[in-house]
């Protein structure tokens, strides 16, 4: 195959284009290498062709192309700064831009895989004992404020567990949800109208060695690990018991290279399929790291952050995919790649400051 994927030179485009590599396929990679994903020219695997550019440009996209028949659409821009304009011209204007060059013909691309996040559930499927399965609003910022976590139900306001979410319902409670969904949406209705195949995969939140230490605005285990090469502690959002799927970046990989082939059109979670809480993850970096140190949690919150985020995996386990990965391994592998990096600087205080100083991580009263 001869694959395009743009976001080639990221954390998941480096490790998918590698696999690629590796089975005989050809790649080209559409990238600005822009910060904070890269703040020095990254080295790329030999035998993956760069193009620098930018998916808002039209003649990026041209010189990219060329014979490619796939696309993997990695690129994307996602920080919780409050860039809210950003976050849709690159996010959904490319994908439009994209579409609009395909449905030109002159091309030689027939599918297109895009990666989305699980951030488009919002607060995703809880059940209610007296109302039965709900999908509740976004959390209110002053109940934040007060240090109440967990969302009510929607309907009668009572108290609600939480679900595993599967891929019916997508109703985002962030900017950076709402352009992701745009930009689905976009490969959804042009690649269906017009006869190109589409597959949209939902990450959950991907982990793993190489995991760059610059961007330090999400990815709970860099975020961690960079904190206790600091010799500072885990300091952990909420109350620490919100759960996530922590997936290894070499399982997304392999899910990857399935979409570029006969997966059938649809969308699909890729995740491990084991919801962990967030203060199990930092416990089992402090276990893998030796440390004496303890999770925090001084009540600090993310606006727009959902409570939980378990996706539901079995469509792509129907196709015969499966998570190789624990967390254990994935906590250990990457305490051990970050101690072999160089200049471990201060990138982590540089980002928590920011998102202080612009309101998007705050303090419960
Ligand atoms: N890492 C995760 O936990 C996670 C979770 C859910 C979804 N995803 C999705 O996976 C995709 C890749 O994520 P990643 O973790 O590899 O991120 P990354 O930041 O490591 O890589 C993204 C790449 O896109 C490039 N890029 C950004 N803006 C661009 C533009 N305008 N034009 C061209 N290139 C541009 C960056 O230079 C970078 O190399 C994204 O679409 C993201 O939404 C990631």
């Amino acid at each position: 195959m001869k694959v395009l994927i743009t976001g080639g030179a990221g954390f998941i485009g480096q490790r998918t284009g590698q696999l690629l590599l590796k089975q005989g396929h050809q790649v080209t990679v559409l990238d600005n290498l822009s910060p904070p994903a890269h703040d020095r020219p990254p080295a790329l695997p030999a035998g993956m062709e760069l193009v620098e550019g930018d998916v808002r440009k039209r003649e990026d996209w041209v010189k990219a192309l060329k014979e490619n028949e796939v696309v993997l659409h990695l690129a994307d821009h996602h920080d919780y700064l409050p860039a809210f304009s950003k976050l849709f011209h690159v996010n959904a204007v490319g994908t439009a831009i994209l579409f609009e060059l395909l449905l030109e013909g002159k091309t030689a691309v027939r599918r297109v895989v895009l990666a989305s996040t699980m951030a488009v559930y919002g607060e995703g499927k809880y059940r209610c004992g007296k109302d039965g399965d709900v999908y509740p609003q976004p959390r209110r910022v002053d109940a934040l404020e007060r240090g109440v976590w967990d969302p009510p139900c929607p309907i009668c306001g009572g108290a609600v567990t939480p679900m595993v979410t599967d891929e019916s319902v997508a109703r985002p409670t962030s900017a950076y949800g709402l352009s992701k969904l745009a930009q689905e949406e976009l490969v959804r209705l042009l690649g269906e109208r017009h006869g190109i195949e589409w597959v949209i995969l939902r990450y959950g939140a991907v982990q793993g060695r190489a995991q760059p230490f610059q961007n330090a605005y999400y990815g709970a285990l860099r975020i961690f690990a960079l904190r206790l090469a600091h010799h500072q502690p885990p300091v952990l959002l909420e109350d620490g018991n919100q759960l996530r799927d922590f997936v290894d970046v070499d399982d997304v990989a392999r899910a990857n290279l399935a979409a570029l082939g006969e997966l059938p059109t649809g969308a699909y979670n890729v995740a491990s399929g084991r919801a962990h809480t967030v203060i199990d993850l930092a416990r089992t970096l402090l276990r893998a790291a030796d440390s004496e140190l303890t999770p925090e949690t001084p009540g600090r919150y993310r606006v727009g952050d959902a409570r939980h985020a378990v996706p539901d995996v079995s469509r792509l386990k129907a196709t015969g995919w499966d998570a190789q990965s624990g967390l254990e391994a994935m906590a250990r592998e990457y305490w051990q790649w970050l101690q072999e990096q160089p200049n471990l600087d201060t990138y982590f205080e540089g980002a928590e400051y920011l998102m202080e100083r612009t309101g998007t991580v705050r303090v419960a009263r």
